[in-house]
């Protein structure tokens, strides 16, 4: 068991942010979990959870003691013809896990490709692109009650998952640990190119195998989104809001070209044009600024993630003054 103490956060935070935790021990097993939440619980420190730090603000210092559980075995559970199951422990690098995955013809994450994180952090944020949610591939998540050290198994209902959200991120949040997740993939090589430019590639490269799919997903998100070494930064800021029928129609008939996407119910607006709309790629706000080419996207030049939330604050305002719509963070505001 090694507990470190006063440890600086900002290489553990793809937003940069400098930041301090009281305490931090990095874990693999839950035997090793157990030993760091005996010492939290005789020194009184409540236990934190930190994944891959690309989805969260974090404050100056962070009392307490976070703990990192690095476990990324990969074992087949069940394989037929058809299809297979895995359990994934939650360290494991996403990206890399879609790429060992397609490597050995195992299909279905290709979409979800070169996505900043770990496997754990995956089913908290039901991480999506290109037309595909993660959601769609997993059975269970494993983990444990951090109060109690008791294991849990919810299967895929139990998680509650929606656009972004799940039952880790809103009943659950600061009270469990994600140990594994076991994901269905299938042996076919179907692919889903229907959203946006992959569509347009695939007319005119013909239709790619999954792993030439996830090679163009990578090609996509590298000239979209700015990289977190060289900008900080946590991906969409943003969730894209879901408004009302009626709503939309008055959004239209003030802008005709806004882009949108019709859902059961309601209609979802790309919050990226809605701040583009407004004028404000490059905008800085401090330290912070709104990327030069994705407006969904914060960059941080060095703020704190005070710093971060005021700038989000301020656009988030903007918006609703300008269109009446409320957007919601994205980002886990660490506390
Ligand atoms: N748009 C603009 N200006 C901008 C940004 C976007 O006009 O500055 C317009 C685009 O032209 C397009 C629409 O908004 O018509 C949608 O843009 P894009 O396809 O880039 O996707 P997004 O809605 O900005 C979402 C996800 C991304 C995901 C992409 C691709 C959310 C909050 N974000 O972004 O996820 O990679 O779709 O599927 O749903 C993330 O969650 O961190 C993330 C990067």
């Amino acid at each position: 068991m090694n507990i470190e103490q006063n440890v600086a956060l900002r290489e553990l935070n793809t937003l940069g942010v400098a930041s301090y935790a009281q305490f931090m021990a990095k874990v693999s097993s839950i035997e090793e979990l157990a030993e760091v939440a005996a010492f939290a619980q005789a020194s009184n420190l409540k236990l934190k959870v930190l994944g891959g730090g690309s989805n969260v603000v974090l404050p100056e210092s962070v009392s307490g003691l976070i703990v990192q559980f690095l476990n990324c075995q990969c074992d087949i559970l069940k394989e037929d013809d058809t299809s297979i199951l895995i359990r994934v422990g939650a360290g494991f690098n996403w990206h890399e896990l879609v790429m060992y995955t397609l490597q050995q013809g195992w299909n279905g994450l290709q979409n979800l490709a070169y996505i900043p994180g770990l496997v754990g952090a995956a089913p908290v944020q039901n991480i999506g692109a290109y037309g595909v949610e993660v959601k769609e591939f997993i059975q269970s998540v494993h983990g444990v009650f951090l109060e109690s050290l008791e294991k849990f198994e919810f299967d895929n209902a139990a998680c509650k998952f929606e656009y972004r959200e799940s039952v880790f991120k809103q009943a659950l949040d600061g009270k469990v640990l994600i140990t594994a997740v076991d994901f269905v993939l299938s042996k076919a090589a179907s692919v889903n190119v229907g959203y946006s430019p992959l569509d347009q590639m695939a007319n005119e490269r013909g239709a790619p195998s999954p792993l030439e799919l996830a090679r163009w997903v990578i090609s996509v998100r590298k000239s979209k989104l700015p990289q977190p070494s060289e900008l900080p930064n946590a991906g969409s800021f943003f969730k894209n809001p879901v408004i009302s029928d009626a709503a939309f129609e008055n959004l239209a008939s003030r802008y005709p070209d806004a882009p949108h996407y019709k859902q059961e119910q309601g209609v979802k607006i790309p919050a990226g044009w809605l701040i583009d709309k407004m004028g404000y790629k490059g905008k800085a706000f401090g330290p912070v600024s709104v990327h030069k080419q994705q407006a969904l996207v914060l960059v941080n030049n060095g703020g704190s993630g005070e710093e971060v939330l005021a700038a989000a604050h301020e656009i988030k305002e903007a918006v609703f003054e300008r269109y009446g719509i409320k957007l919601e963070q994205e980002p886990r505001v660490f506390v």
